[in-house]
This record gives structure tokens, sequence and C-alpha cells, in this order.
């Protein structure tokens, strides 16, 4: 039974496999956080500690702990409701009534003590996979609105006898996403949050939490307790770590929706809910984390149609062309794209309107008829003859102000009246809050997949958001925008997928700045980075990888050198491409016919490995702060198949490769191995030994790469 209630303690458990999350109410109808972390063996174990008050200054235990904090009592801590009612009354009192119990999902009713205010808590169990969301549900039940000011989906107390806890996320830049950061938490607060209308480039919604012991030693990949969650959200987000001195040294977590600028006006008689938090705990470490992440990511956040599917070997014209696309050159691309194995052909920015650049054209979503004369109709055929699905680009929150769009619609583009618009690459996001907006965008978008033959949609967003105006509406709905928006996004898609039900949908944000969850439940994975150099995207794709599966990661062969100075070989990049969702983005117009037969070759051992690579547990046998060494293994669920890519870059001659450890094989099982190991080394080992001995890739070269497969010997 994962969900439990003891009505004699007044206590919910909520176990998985192998954790449990405990909270009770107490006698003045308070929710009191009691435990999360390791199962324990009985219901007994999870009592409440007596906390003390030691001064009129401090918070009373309950608060300490609650399960939802709401904005009363004395308290420091980060409240996850604040709102003011209709008399002014800026103070929240929460009070449990009931609760009930279906299968996986717990929901708790809380009551406003006086207001007419019903809170709903929500909890949903994911046993196989040791996690749980959760999130709340406000209705207002009462005859005046409520003004609704912060709304965090949950807080979570960690357990405060354990000291010492180090923070691990991701943040990065525009090209550099997914990078580790790893702070200590000290008393104070510690705030991650994107707000500039997408989830961001600037910071992930994802946090894990681990303790250091009395030597200063954390949770590594394979050891040691980890608590992590995940704001399943493509707009503005928070997540706030905080910890307390005294009395007690509490570090708590809470998390949800961005409070900064918004506002929501709740009417009566009608409901808002936050997004979904994930959260999970992990008594194994980093690498166990990443892999429950994976799995319920694939198992319960992708969108059913394809979520058990492989994700097929594109090809995309972007950096091969920019907006040069035309009838002729995408059809040559086509040609030497499938003959080298790619299942998709994906075009591009520049198809549609005047759109030679980022200058013009943005919301003028008609066939450029100068780039193809007679429509997109021969390019589909000729990609479909060659056995491969059409793709295409759109961008359809954005207008450029040089556009037939804005010059008939100017008001359909946020705004506040007395500001001149200021521009990000060029182009303003459309008000997706207005329903005629939402109508227009839902026409032409369902036009186009309905008279093209279109199996794939690459759907961008390229800007952060300036001017979050809406002057038509009434003054207490105008900082709703945030939250309407990416309401009104998912909308879209949802409508989208229903009327084409056969169609991929990519998320996509300059690169990985909409790679999250929220966008994850809709569309089936995204573009990591625009950063196509196969070094930098090494530690990108592995702190992608610490939240998201490999498979929801396309990762893309280009000729693009971000790093000019440095020559790769064609079989670099595409084992740097290998760790997720295999792309190519090189003019191949360019390529030599025995470079176009090598690309062949490789594309071709790429769908060899694809099940693995996509639906294996992934492990990585390289510490995350390692940077010149660089490996990760990908093993089948039973146990019976593996391939392990490894890199090394610029080795001194007195530098041996780095001995790699394997991970989760069949101890007593044999393995064959085959591919890139040094010579002399064994090419048959048991499990046990793989994982105590491990092997010695073989690198060729100061950039170099290998690849070993290995199969269970029956
Ligand atoms: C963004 C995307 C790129 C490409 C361009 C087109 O930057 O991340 O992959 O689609 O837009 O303008």
């Amino acid at each position: 039974m994962p969900i439990q209630y003891f009505a004699e303690q007044q206590l919910f458990l909520i176990t998985t496999h192998n954790t449990a999350y405990a909270f009770c109410h107490n006698k003045e109808q308070d929710l009191v956080h009691v435990y999360w972390g390791e199962k324990l063996p009985y219901p007994e174990d999870y009592h409440i500690f007596p906390l003390r008050v030691l001064s009129s200054f401090n918070s009373s235990s309950h608060e300490l702990l609650a399960e939802y904090p709401d904005r009363s009592g004395i308290q420091n801590n980060e409240p996850c409701l604040r709102a003011t009612f209709a008399e002014g009354t800026r103070d929240v009192r929460l009070r449990y009534a009931t609760h009930q119990i279906e299968g996986e999902e717990l929901t708790l009713h809380l009551k406003e003590q006086f207001y007419g205010l019903e809170v709903v808590l929500r909890y949903r169990v994911f046993a196989d996979c040791d996690m749980l969301a959760r999130r709340v549900e406000l209705t207002n039940s009462g005859e005046s609105p409520i003004t609704l000011e912060q709304v965090l989906s949950g807080a979570l107390p960690l357990p405060f006898d354990r000291d010492n806890f180090r923070l691990t996320h991701l943040s990065g830049a525009w090209a550099v996403e997914t990078q580790l950061d790893r702070p200590l938490i000290t008393p104070g607060r510690k705030v991650l949050e994107g707000r500039l209308n997408y989830s961001g480039h600037a910071a992930n919604p994802f946090f894990a939490l681990d303790a250091l012991d009395a030597e200063g030693q954390g949770a590594t990949e394979t050891r040691g307790e980890v608590w992590f969650g995940v704001v399943q959200w493509s707009g503005n987000w928070k997540i706030v770590i905080e910890q307390s001195r005294s009395p007690y040294k509490v570090t708590r977590v809470a998390a949800g929706l961005n409070d900064y600028d918004f506002g929501w006006q709740l009417e009566p008689q009608t409901r808002f809910e936050s997004p979904w938090l994930a959260l999970g705990y992990s008594n194994a470490g980093f690498g166990q984390m990443s892999r429950n992440l994976h799995r319920y990511e694939i198992n319960h956040v992708l969108p059913k149609a394809f979520a058990a599917d492989l994700r097929p070997v594109l090809y995309n014209s972007w950096e091969a062309v920019l907006f040069n696309v035309t009838e002729t050159a995408q059809m040559e691309l086509a040609e030497k794209a499938a003959q080298i194995g790619s299942e998709v052909f994906v075009i591009d920015d520049g198809w549609f309107g005047q759109r030679h650049n980022d200058r013009a054209g943005l919301g003028d979503w008609y066939v450029n008829s100068q780039k193809f004369p007679n429509g997109l109709k021969p390019l589909i055929d000729k990609v479909n003859a060659l056995g491969m699905i059409f793709g295409i680009w759109v961008e359809p929150e954005m207008v450029n102000p040089d556009s037939d769009l804005y010059r008939a619609h100017p008001d359909w583009a946020y705004h506040f009246p007395n500001r001149e618009p200021i521009t990000g690459r060029n182009q303003l996001i459309l008000n997706l809050c207005r329903e005629d907006v939402q109508e227009w965008l839902f026409e032409w978008l369902d036009k186009l997949l309905s008279e093209n033959n279109v199996g794939y949609v690459k759907w961008d967003y390229n800007r952060g958001m300036s001017e979050p105006g809406w002057p038509e509406a009434p003054q207490a709905q105008q900082r709703e925008i945030w939250v309407r928006h990416i309401q009104a996004f998912y909308k879209l898609v949802d409508r989208l997928r229903g009327n084409h039900p056969g169609v991929l949908f990519e998320a996509c944000s300059g690169g990985g700045g909409r790679a999250d969850l929220g966008a994850l439940s809709h569309f089936d994975h995204v573009w990591t980075s625009d950063n196509t150099d196969p070094l930098d995207r090494l530690p990108i794709q592995l702190g992608y990888s610490l939240v998201h599966s490999p498979k929801t990661m396309y990762c893309w062969v280009t000729d693009t050198d971000w790093n000019s100075q440095y020559k790769y070989d064609l079989r670099y990049r595409f084992h740097s491409s290998f760790m997720g969702s295999l792309g190519i983005g090189s003019n191949l117009n360019d390529f030599s016919p025995e470079e176009l037969a090598e690309a062949t070759k490789y594309v071709a051992e790429y769908k060899t490995i694809r099940p693995l690579i996509q639906h294996g547990l992934f492990y990585r046998l390289t510490p995350l702060s390692e940077t010149t060494s660089l490996a990760a293994e990908y093993l089948a669920e039973d146990k019976r198949a593996g391939v392990v890519l490894a890199f090394n870059h610029r080795p001194h001659f007195w530098q041996i490769p780095r001995r790699l450890r394997l991970q989760g094989l069949a101890p007593d099982a044999i393995y064959s191995l085959r591919g890139d190991i040094v010579e002399g080394e064994p090419t048959s080992l048991s499990g046990q030994a793989l994982m105590q001995r491990g092997i010695t890739p073989k690198f060729t070269r100061h950039f170099g790469s290998a690849l070993i497969q290995l199969s269970k010997n029956e």
C-alpha cells in the first residue's frame, strides 16, 4: 500500500520501494512534516520529534516543520501561500479538514480558518521510480475575489539531524547550459529561479541536497543520501533553499511558481493549480537519483504517444545553411541525409514570410515563394520518397516588428502604455493570454499540419520577457500573464497533438532554455544547446543527464567548431552525439564521398546501440567534477548488454587513460567486450571484475573517444 493513514497518530505515510515520506496533523489541525528518507521497518518509527520553542522570537514547532507553510504566525520561513482577502487581511491560516486515499493518490483538504478558501494538497506516488509528486489546488468558495500573491507547490524540511547540506544545481547561459554548481548551504536563503517567462538557460528548475559527513565527504555517484526535486513548469519558477540557525538548524526547500511580479485574482467559484513538484530520495548517490528521474520522465511525464518509442535519427539544416533554405538546396541535402541513414529531415528557420535573417518575418507564416516557388509540397514529397519524415521549425509565440502581423496587430505583443518595447533578437513576444491570439495561432499551426505531411515540429522560443504588459485586461488581472502564457502555450500544443497525434514535437528555446519537465509533459524531447562543439557539449550533456533521460536530449554532429583552435575528427563528433538522440547538422554537401561513407557507418552503428542509449540504465562512470576524462555507461535493464562511451582530452604523455569501473552489471555473469580497449587487456571478464577492476579504454588522439560494447555470455 503506497499510502497509509494511521488514525491514532493522525499520520500519513507514503512509501515507495526504498523511500518513505510522512507527515501528520496535530490537534490544532496543522500539518506537520515528520520524515522523508529511507524506508523504515515499522509505522512507529515515523514519530514526530517534540521540538521546544525557546523564545517568543522563534517559530513554533509546527511552523518550523510545516508541511505546507501558509503566511501566518511568527515565522521567518518562506511561505508557500501568500494571499490578500477582501478586507485587506494578509494572513492565511489553513487547517486540515479531511482526506481521501485512492490507490496511488492522496488528496488532503484544508480550509482557511475564516475565509472561503479551500485548499487541496495532492500527492501522487510513483513506486517504480521511488518518486512522488505534489501540488496545490486553490478554490475560492467565498463571495469576494482573493488575490493570490505566492503559490508554491510544496515545502520540505530536511532531516535536521543531518548537518552541512550541500546543494547541487544546474546553472548556465545561452550555449553553456546545465553546468554543475555545488555550494554549501549556510544559514540564510539561496534562491534558484527563472523569471523571464521561460524556465531558462540561467538555471534549471531542479535541486539536489546531500549532507557532508564529519570528514567533509558528501554523496558520490554511487554512495550516499541525496534529496532532490524538480518543478515541472516552463514559466517563472522558484526554488528557495533556506537554513535557520536557531533553535534547530532546519534546512528547508520550498518550490513552485515564482512570485516575482505575480498576482492572480481568484474569483469566486474559480480554481487555481500550481505546477507539480516531483520529489525523490536516493540512498545510493547521484547516479541512482538520475536513474530514478529518467524513469520518472519516460514512464510518467512524457506524452504517452511516443514515450516508449525510440527517437529517430534526424537531419537539421540550420547550421549548414542558416536562413538560406531553398527548394533545390534542401532537396540536395535531403538526398545526402537519407544516404547516411537519417530518418527525419527538418527544415529550420527561414522558410516563411520575408525571413531572410532574424530581423523580419516572424509572425508571417506563409511559405516564402522565392525560396519555394511550388510551396513545400515538392520538398516534402521528396523527403517522404527518400523514406524520411518531414519536420519543420516554427516559433509561434513571437513576432518581428518588421512583419505584416505586427503591422496589423501591434497590440498582440505584450506591451505597456508609454513604453517603447524592447526587442530581443529583433522580436517581441505575442500575448498568449488573449483568446484571439490563441485562436489565430491554433488556426495557422493546425492548417500547416493538416495541409502538409509534417511528422515533426521543432517549436522555438528565442527571447526573455520585457514589458510584461496586458493593458486590455482589468488591472487586477494584469500580473496573471506569467502563468496564463504558459497555460495557453501548453493548451495550444495539446490541441495540436489532439488533431495530429502522429506528429513528434521538439521543444527548443535558443538551445536548452526550455529543457524542463513542464515542457517535457507536452513535448517528446528538447534541443539541448545551440553550442554544438563536441567538446563543449560533454559537460552540457552530462549536466543534463543529472535530471533528464538521454533520449529526450537531441545531440547534433555539426561542422561548427566553437573553439576553432581545435580540430575534432568525425568519429569524436559522432561519439559525443551518441550520448543522446542522434542528429546531424553538418553541411553534407561539403562532405567528400569518404566522409559520407564514414558518417553512414556511424549512423548505422548508432542504430544498433540506440535501444541501449535511449532506453538503458544510465551510469556516469566519472565524477561530475571531472573535465579531462569523461565516461558514461548505458546498460540494458536485464543487464545482458551495454555500451560505454568515453572521452579523453589533451593528456600529458605520462598520463595513462583512467581505468573505468563499470556499474550495475550482473556480478557472476561473464561479459564479452569489444571496441576500443587497450591491447593486452582481457576481452572477457566477470561483471564483478568489470565493476571492481575495470577496463582501460583506448584513445588514439588528443581529443580521443572510445566506444566499448559488452554483452553477457549466455
Ligand atoms: C534557435 C535554435 C536554433 C535554430 C535557430 C533558428 O537559436 O536554438 O537551433 O533553430 O533558433 O533561428
